[in-house]
C-alpha cells in the first residue's frame, strides 16, 4: 500500500494512490495516470437509481451533489445492453482524466459500482458532515467486476440480546459497503420474541420480555440456562421488539441498498418466547416449570392443529412484511423428547404413518414448505431438515459442518453454507481468526459441477447469547466480515492472505470513519514481566493505519488521552505498563501488560531443595482458579516435579506449587504451562503465564526478563473434572525448552 502526500495550496491532503478495495474486484488495473478529481463542478449523468447514493454521499461529506456544469468532468452511469441475463450484478468502471464511465448490467450492478467508487475515494467520504481540505480524488483505473455467489449473507440474532433499529441500519450500511446482499434476521428464539404480530399481541407484550435475574456473566451476558419470559409488567425486565412499522422501515432501508431481508421464524423448536406467551401451543405432559414463568419446553406441539394454525397466521403476517423469496423456518435443535411424551404428537405420527420424531419434524417442515410454496415463497431451514426426509422445495442452510450442504447438493437441492468452523462470528478471534475465515471456500470438495452449482453462497452468523453490547457485536463482526465478503464475492483464483491482510488493514480507517467498533489485535511486547535494577526500557509494536499505540503506567486501559508510544517506555520504579491500539474515537483494542518489578529476594536465608506442593479439593465445577491462598489444603508435600503425580484422586481439585526459582544468568526466559483445565504462573507478584479457564490441554506461554538470582515462584493448576493433565516447562537464555531443572528449585526455611 503506497500513500501519496500532496501539498495543495496550504492544505495537506493524503489520498491513497491505490486504494484498498474489499472485496477484491474480479479485474482491476491501476494505470498510475492522472486521477479524476471530483469537485463542485462535476456533473453526474445517470440512467439509474443507484447513483442517488453517490449524490447523497458527496452532499453529506463534501457539501455538493454532482450537479455542476460538467465542463471539467463528468461521471457517467449507463446501462450496458443485453448484459443482465449473462452477467447479473456486474459493472465496468473506467476512471480517466475528464470522465468516469460506469456501465452496468442491472441496478444492483450500478449500486456495486457506487460502492467501488466510494472505496476509491478517501475515507473522509464516510463523514456524516462536510469535511474541508480533502481532494476527492479517484485514481485512474479500470475495473470489471461481479460476484461469485448470489447469496452473500449475514445472520443477526436479536432474540438472545436485543439490538435496536439504529444498530441494524448501521450494519446494513456496512454490508452494502462490502457488497453483502442477504440480511438473515433471526427474530424469534428462546431469549425472546421480537416481531410484532397483530393477531397475537401477547407474543410481544409477554414474549419479548424476560426477568432480569441479575444472574449474568462477567461481560454482562445472560445465563441462558435460566431464561424466564415474564411480560412487560414485571418490575425488572430485559427485552424489546420491532413494530411492524420498524420492520417495514428496515426492509425498505435494506432494499435501497440491494440487500434482501430473510426473516427467520423458528419452528418447531427454540420458541420459548411464543410458548410462554401462549401455553396452549405446547405439548401435553410437559412437567411444571422449575421457576415461575419458565417453561420446561420450548417446542410447539406438532400434534396440535391450533399450533399449526398459529404458525400459519404468524407466517401470513410475516410474508406481508417481507418481500423476500426465501423465508427461514429454523428447525434446528428441536427437543424431541417432548414430542415423545405427548399423546397428541404420538397420535399425529400414527395417523400419518410417521415412524419416529424425525419424521414428525419432516412432516411439520413439509407442511410449511407447501404453505410457503403456495404463496410463491421458498423455505430455508437449518440442516436438521434433512433428518427424516427433505421437503420438496426446501433449501438447506448447512451449519453443523459442511455435510448437510453436501448431502443436500447431492439431492439436487439448493444450499447456503454457514458451517460453525468458519462462519460463527460469535466465536472469539482465537477460535476463528480472520485468516481462517479468509481460507474458507463455500463449495465443499467432492461435488460435481452440477452439484456445486446448487451452492447459492454463504453467510456469517452472529449468535447473541454472549453478546450484550453493540460494541462487542461489531467487534466480533469486523474485520472478519471483510474476509467473508471477499470469500463470497471474489474469484477463488488469486486469493492470498499475504495480499489481503495489508489491504484489509488499509481498509480499517474507513470502518472507523463509519463509527464501527473494529477488533484489533493486542500490541506485541517483548516480555510480560521485566525484573530490573535501576532503569529499563519497555518496548511494544504492531498496529496499522487509524490506530495509535498508547500506554498507561497505572494499570488502567489506555484511552485517546494516554501518552503516545514512541521508541520505548522508560521505567525507573516497579509498575505495570499497559499498551493498546487506540482508534480516533479514543477506543482501545485488547491490551498487553508488562509487569515491571525490582528483584527483591537478596536475603532469603537458608534454602532447602524442593518446592512445597499443596493440594485442594474443590466443590462444584469452578470456571476459574479459586483463590487458593484463602483455602485449606487437603495435603502438603515436597517435590521438584510439576506433574499430575501430586494431584488428589477426586475429580475436582487444585494444586499449588510454591517456593524459590533460582535463575543462573541474566536474560529472557520463556515459561510454558500446559493444563487441563486452568493454570497460572507468578514470579514474585508478577503474573507471567495466564492459562486460566476451563479447557482441554492447551499450552500458554509468557516471557520474563530476569536478572540472575532468586524469585518466588507460584504455580497453580485446577481441574474441574474429566481428563486432566499438567506440564510446566521453561527455556533459559542458554538452555532450550525443557522441564525445570530440580537444582533450580528451593524453599525457604519453614515453608
Ligand atoms: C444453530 O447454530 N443452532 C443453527
Ligand atoms: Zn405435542
Amino acid at each position: 500500500m503506497l500513500w501519496t502526500v500532496t501539498l495543495l495550496a496550504s492544505t495537506l491532503t493524503i489520498a491513497p494512490r491505490e486504494p484498498a478495495l474489499v472485496p477484491r474486484p474480479v479485474e482491476s488495473r491501476f494505470t498510475g495516470g492522472t486521477p479524476f478529481v471530483v469537485t463542485d463542478q462535476t456533473r453526474l449523468i445517470s440512467d439509474c437509481a443507484a447513483t442517488k447514493h453517490l449524490k447523497a454521499m458527496f452532499q453529506k461529506a463534501a457539501g455538493f451533489n454532482l450537479e455542476g456544469s460538467g465542463r471539467k468532468g463528468t461521471i457517467v452511469f449507463r446501462h450496458k445492453k443485453d448484459t443482465a441475463r449473462l452477467r447479473p450484478d456486474w459493472y465496468w468502471l473506467d476512471v480517466r482524466p475528464g470522465q468516469v464511465l460506469v456501465e452496468y448490467s442491472s441496478e444492483s450492478g450500478a449500486f456495486y459500482a457506487v460502492q467501488t467508487l466510494r472505496q476509491l475515494l478517501p475515507e473522509q467520504i464516510e463523514s456524516p458532515k462536510p469535511v474541508k481540505g480533502v481532494t476527492w480524488s479517484l485514481p485512474a483505473c479500470s475495473v470489471s467486476d461481479g460476484p461469485r455467489f448470489g447469496w452473500r449473507g449475514m445472520m443477526l440474532d436479536v432474540s438472545r440480546h436485543f439490538f435496536p433499529v439504529s444498530f441494524i441500519k448501521r450494519q446494513l450500511d456496512t454490508m452494502a459497503l462490502l457488497k453483502l446482499n442477504v440480511f438473515h434476521w433471526h427474530l424469534v428464539d428462546d431469549g425472546g420474541w421480537r416481531i410484532e404480530i397483530k393477531k397475537y399481541p401477547k407474543l410481544t407484550s409477554t414474549g419479548a420480555w424476560r426477568v432480569d435475574t441479575g444472574e449474568v456473566w462477567p461481560g454482562g451476558e445472560w445465563n441462558f440456562g435460566n431464561i424466564q419470559i415474564c411480560g412487560d409488567q414485571a418490575p425488572k425486565k430485559y427485552g424489546g421488539f420491532y413494530t411492524q412499522e420498524d420492520i417495514k422501515e428496515i426492509v425498505r432501508y435494506a432494499a435501497d441498498r440491494h440487500i434482501t431481508v430473510v426473516p427467520e421464524i423458528e419452528l418447531p423448536g427454540h420458541s420459548l418466547g411464543a410458548v410462554v406467551s401462549y401455553p396452549e401451543l405446547k405439548c401435553l405432559n410437559v412437567g411444571p416449570p422449575a421457576k415461575p414463568g419458565q417453561s420446561l419446553s420450548n417446542v410447539y406441539c406438532a400434534g396440535n392443529d391450533a399450533a399449526i394454525t398459529f404458525l400459519e397466521d404468524v407466517l401470513t403476517e410475516t410474508l406481508a412484511l417481507f418481500p423476500s423469496k426465501f423465508v427461514h423456518i429454523g428447525a434446528d435443535e428441536v427437543e424431541k423428547k417432548h414430542w415423545r411424551a405427548c399423546p397428541r404428537c404420538q397420535a399425529r405420527m400414527k395417523a400419518n404413518g410417521l415412524k419416529d420424531e424425525n419424521e414428525l419434524q419432516s412432516w411439520v417442515v413439509r407442511h410449511f414448505d407447501t404453505f410457503l410454496s403456495d404463496r410463491g415463497r421458498r423455505l430455508v431451514g437449518w440442516d436438521e431438515i434433512l433428518e427424516g426426509g427433505l421437503a420438496p422445495g426446501a433449501t438447506v442452510m448447512s451449519w453443523r459442518g459442511v455435510q448437510g450442504g453436501i448431502d443436500a447438493a447431492k439431492q439436487g437441492r439448493d444450499v447456503v453454507m454457514s458451517p460453525t468452523s468458519h462462519c460463527y462470528f460469535d466465536y472469539s478471534y482465537q477460535a476463528i481468526p480472520t485468516q481462517h475465515v479468509y481460507a474458507y471456500d463455500p463449495v465443499p470438495a467432492g461435488l460435481t459441477p452440477e452439484q456445486a452449482a446448487r451452492v447459492l453462497g454463504g453467510q456469517y452468523n452472529v449468535w447473541a447469547e454472549w453478546i450484550a453490547t453493540e460494541a462487542r457485536n461489531e467487534e466480533l463482526q469486523y474485520p472478519r466480515a471483510l474476509a467473508m465478503a471477499e470469500v463470497l464475492w471474489s474469484p477463488k483464483e488469486g486469493r492470498k492472505w499475504s495480499e489481503f491482510s495489508p489491504r484489509m488493514t488499509s481498509f480499517l480507517p474507513r470502518l472507523d470513519a463509519l463509527g464501527l467498533n473494529v477488533h484489533v489485535s493486542e500490541p506485541e511486547v517483548d516480555a510480560t514481566a521485566v525484573f530490573f535494577s535501576g532503569r529499563t526500557t519497555v518496548k511494544a509494536k504492531g498496529g496499522g493505519p487509524g490506530r495509535t499505540l498508547r500506554y498507561t503506567m497505572d494499570g488502567s486501559v489506555p484511552n485517546g488521552k494516554s501518552p503516545v508510544y514512541r521508541n520505548g517506555v522508560t521505567v525507573t520504579r516497579p509498575t505495570t505498563v499497559t499498551f493498546a491500539f487506540v482508534n480516533k474515537r479514543g477506543i482501545a483494542g485488547p491490551v498487553s501488560r508488562v509487569e515491571c518489578r525490582n528483584p527483591r529476594n537478596k536475603d532469603l536465608g537458608p534454602l532447602t531443595p524442593g518446592l512445597r506442593a499443596d493440594t485442594y479439593l474443590l466443590n462444584g465445577e469452578p470456571s476459574r482458579l479459586p483463590d487458593l491462598k484463602t483455602m485449606k489444603a487437603s495435603g502438603t508435600s515436597v517435590t521438584s516435579v510439576f506433574d499430575q503425580a501430586v494431584r488428589p484422586r477426586p475429580a475436582q481439585f487444585a494444586v499449588r506449587w510454591s517456593g524459590i526459582l533460582r535463575v543462573p544468568e541474566t536474560g529472557a526466559y520463556n515459561f510454558y504451562l500446559t493444563s487441563d483445565d486452568g493454570s497460572r504462573l507468578w514470579l514474585d507478584d508478577a503474573l507471567v503465564v495466564d492459562n486460566d479457564g476451563p479447557h482441554g490441554a492447551v499450552e500458554k506461554s509468557g516471557r520474563a526478563w530476569l536478572e540472575k538470582g532468586d524469585y518466588r515462584v507460584d504455580v497453580r493448576w485446577y481441574d474441574q473434572g474429566g481428563a486432566n493433565s499438567f506440564k510446566f516447562e521453561m527455556a533459559a537464555p542458554s538452555r532450550p525448552k525443557a522441564p525445570v531443572p530440580e537444582t533450580w528449585l528451593f524453599r525457604t526455611a519453614g515453608a
